[in-house]
C-alpha cells in the first residue's frame, strides 16, 4: 500500500510547530545524520572560524561544528521557534560561552552584517524557498569573500514519493537548477558530489563566494 502524509504534517517539516513539530524536529535530528556529519566534514575552515547553519531545526549538527572549530564560532538560525528550543537544550554550554549562537529568523534575511561569515551550510532546507537566487544572494551578503557556501539536498533526478513530500510544501530541483541558480548571483562552483543515505540520493553542492 502507497504511504500518504498529510499536508499538515509535510508542513511541519518545513516549519514545525506545536508538540507534533517538537516531535518531527527530534525524529528529523537522527533521519538526516548521515549526510550532516558527511557535510561537516567537507567544509573547508580553520580552527577559529565563523560558521552558519541556515534551517538547523534541532541543532545536532551545530555540536558537531563546533568541534571543527574548537577556536571558532557556530550560528544557528530557523524559522522555527520549536526546532531552537530543541537547539538551544543540546547546545546548552556553547551558547552560554557565546561560542554558539541561535537566531529565530528567516534564512532569506538573516540578523547579520555583511561578510561576517566564513562558511555556510545549509541541509534539506532549498526545498522550503520559493526563490533560490533571493536566498543566494542573501547568503553571499554575509559570507566573506572566498568563503564557502555548501548546499545538501535531495535533487528531483531521486525517486522521490511525492505523497510523501507533496509539492506545495516541498519544490525538489535538479542539480543543474539550484547550481544555476548560484553561478547567476556570483557563486563559483568548488566541488559537487552525491551519495546515498537514510533519506535517499542527497547532493552535496561547494561553492565559493568570488
Ligand atoms: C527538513 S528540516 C532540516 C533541519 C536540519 N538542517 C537537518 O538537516 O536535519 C528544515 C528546517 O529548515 C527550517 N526552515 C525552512 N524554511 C526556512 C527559512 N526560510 N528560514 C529559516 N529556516 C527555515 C525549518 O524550520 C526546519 O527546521
Amino acid at each position: 500500500m502507497k504511504r500518504s502524509k498529510p499536508l499538515f504534517i509535510a508542513r511541519q517539516s518545513s516549519s514545525p510547530k506545536g508538540i507534533l513539530g517538537w516531535i518531527i524536529a527530534k525524529i528529523m535530528s537522527s533521519e538526516t545524520a548521515g549526510e550532516n556529519e558527511v557535510a561537516v566534514t567537507l567544509l573547508q575552515i580553520s580552527d577559529d572560524a565563523t560558521v552558519l547553519d541556515a534551517g538547523t531545526g534541532h541543532g545536532r549538527t551545530m555540536t558537531q561544528l563546533l568541534k571543527r572549530v574548537p577556536r571558532g564560532k557556530v550560528i544557528g538560525v530557523d524559522a522555527s521557534a520549536v526546532a531552537l528550543s530543541i537547539a538551544a537544550r543540546t547546545l546548552d554550554r556553547a551558547l552560554l560561552s557565546g561560542r554558539a549562537t541561535l537566531h529565530c529568523c528567516d534564512m532569506e534575511a538573516l540578523p547579520l552584517s555583511e561578510a561576517s561569515v566564513d562558511a555556510i551550510l545549509t541541509v534539506h532546507t532549498v526545498y522550503f524557498v520559493e526563490n533560490l537566487q533571493v536566498l543566494f544572494r542573501e547568503f553571499s551578503r554575509v559570507l566573506r569573500p572566498g568563503g564557502q557556501l555548501l548546499l545538501v539536498f535531495r535533487p528531483d533526478s531521486d525517486e522521490i514519493d511525492r505523497d510523501y513530500f507533496p509539492e506545495p510544501v516541498f519544490r525538489f530541483r535538479s542539480l543543474e537548477v539550484v547550481r544555476a541558480d548560484a553561478l547567476a548571483v556570483g557563486f563559483l562552483e568548488h566541488s559537487c558530489e552525491e551519495d546515498t543515505f537514510k533519506v535517499g540520493l542527497v547532493t552535496f553542492l561547494s561553492l565559493r563566494r568570488g
